[in-house]
């Protein structure tokens, strides 16, 4: 667990309530989904996003006695034909998944699709995390869309924090929150 991971994880623990709908927009190995699970408990609902059935299966199985998980095998640009707001939180993890194929990462395109769904079922006060790596092949061509979608928000109804590393190959977190 990086200490991005953990940053992540804070500030989920911060933004989400019992009950709250919450999104892993990259389930992968479900770590993050069972930290969002655990938030929202039993009378709330998460759901979890990938492409790769080895990810649902993984994250299946991590979950498995948590009947308030809903995973779904398609891409977060597709958020909002899945889910219905208001949504306390939703996290994207970029990248391979550990212990996967590392050829198969996230992208651009969908990457800022899926932020800009989460960011429009967002509640007031609610947070998307993000956190992008720039050590494989189109990281940091994704990093900078990340960054490029992010500095284009209304500062007047977003609220942006980078946690940098002082080293520039570490992953970065961007957190927005809706104000
Ligand atoms: C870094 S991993 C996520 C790690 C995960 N959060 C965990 O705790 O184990 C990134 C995941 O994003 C998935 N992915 C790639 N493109 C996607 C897309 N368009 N929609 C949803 N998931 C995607 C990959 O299959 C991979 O499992």
């Amino acid at each position: 667990v990086t200490r991005q991971t953990n940053r992540v994880h804070e500030l989920l623990t911060a933004a989400v309530r019992r009950g709250d709908t919450a999104v892993d927009a990259t389930a992968g190995n479900g770590h993050d989904t069972i930290v969002l699970a655990r938030l929202v408990g039993p009378t709330g609902r998460v759901f979890s996003f990938d492409l790769q059935d080895e990810a649902i299966a993984a994250t299946a199985a991590a979950v498995a006695s948590l009947s308030h998980v809903t995973l779904i095998r398609d891409s977060h640009a597709n958020l909002k034909a899945h889910v219905a707001g208001p949504i306390a939180a939703a996290t994207f993890n970029l990248g391979y998944r550990p212990g996967g194929d590392r050829t198969f990462v996230t992208r651009p395109e969908s990457t800022v699709a899926g932020l800009v769904a989460a960011g429009e079922l967002l509640r007031p006060g609610g947070i998307v995390t993000v956190v992008s790596y720039v050590g494989h092949a189109g990281g940091s061509d994704e990093a900078a869309a990340v960054a490029a979608f992010v500095w284009s928000l209304d500062p007047t109804q977003w609220h942006v924090d980078w946690h940098l590393e002082p080293n520039p190959r570490s992953p970065k977190l961007c957190v927005v929150r809706k104000r």
